[in-house]
């Protein structure tokens, strides 16, 4: 995307003390299980990961579950789950509000955890459930998946004292825990587009940056990348103005923003504008390519 354009979004919300708490906090947690659900957002695979995490969970297995997999091209969501794959990750999209994926997703921690679990009774160990986690940045939709794997999951084991005081675990498969305290991870603030990207989607509080510029950049990516579907939601005529703000302006005309004297309100045009592409109106939209091989 063009990053040529800064703007001074975003706001940074994870100062280092918090993030040096959610650390710890994962970091304590992760003690406890035996396989983590590292959990993105589908349209933005990239920027909604922590480049920390591998450091953060070392060799511990993991599962990506590529979400709100609903709002995402889904060709796009095949080529990152392929990706994802090839790297020696299994993942998996997923929608978790109504459930989409989320059995394979299960099935895939469970045969994570498997081989660890049987190897801990094969040396002697008493058998017991193998454990997981979920790991991701605000919004990404962790407790909406919990949310899901409760209400699927048969019973909800009890508190387990002495060994995870205080721990809740829902059992969502045979042989399978899940903490039902998902880790949060703090999203990288340092790169202009991945901050951009995280504001499109609503990964980071609206009341920080500019919205009405944010808005404006993600008008100009849409105008570039699918000028059809704009033309078509708003119901736009002509060649399509090619500044974001215009852009804006145009939609907020066609869609009786105006104030006295036949200004638009960009503000109430903008809150259209998100409002309809973060919930999909827009189609399905993924903002992050594959690298490609060689790349990296
Ligand atoms: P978090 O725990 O990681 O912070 O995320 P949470 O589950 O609270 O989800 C954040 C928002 O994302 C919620 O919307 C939730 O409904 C939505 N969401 C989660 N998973 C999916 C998904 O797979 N597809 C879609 N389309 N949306 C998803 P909200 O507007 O904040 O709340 P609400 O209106 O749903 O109550």
């Amino acid at each position: 995307m063009d990053t040529e354009r800064k703007t001074d979004v975003p706001g940074i919300q994870w100062f280092p003390g918090h993030m040096k708490k959610a650390q710890r906090i994962i970091e304590e947690n992760l003690k406890l299980v035996d396989v983590v659900i590292e959990l993105l957002d589908a349209r933005i695979p990239l920027s909604s990961a922590n480049p920390m995490l591998a450091e953060i969970i070392q060799d511990k297995p993991r599962v990506v579950a590529l979400n709100k997999a609903d709002l995402a091209d889904p060709a796009k969501t095949k080529a990152w789950v392929a990706y994802f794959s090839a790297h020696g990750v299994p993942a998996v999209a997923v929608d978790a509000t109504k459930g989409r994926g989320v059995k394979r997703l299960v099935q895939l921690a469970e045969e994570l955890a498997r081989p660890k679990t049987e190897k801990f009774v094969k040396a002697g160990g008493k058998a017991r459930s193998a454990r997981c986690m979920i790991l991701g940045i605000p919004n990404v939709g962790k407790s909406s998946l919990i949310n899901r794997l409760a209400g699927a999951a048969i019973t909800k084991t009890a508190d387990k004292p002495g060994v995870t005081r205080a721990k809740q675990w829902i059992k969502i498969a045979k042989g399978l825990d899940l903490l039902d305290t998902p880790g949060i991870l703090w999203p990288k603030f340092e790169d202009p587009s991945v901050g951009l990207k995280l504001a499109f989607t609503g990964a980071i509080n609206d009341d920080i940056y500019d919205l009405e510029q944010v808005t404006a950049l993600l008008l100009e990516i849409l105008r570039r990348d699918y000028p059809e579907r704009l033309i078509e939601r708003f119901k736009l005529k002509g060649e399509l103005p090619k500044a974001g703000l215009e852009l804006l302006e145009a939609i907020g005309r066609k869609r009786g923003c105006l104030v006295k004297g036949g200004v638009v309100d960009l503000d109430k045009a903008q809150r259209i504008v998100m409002t309809e592409f973060r919930a999909g109106k827009l189609g399905t939209v993924t903002l992050d390519e594959v690298p490609e091989e060689g790349a990296e």
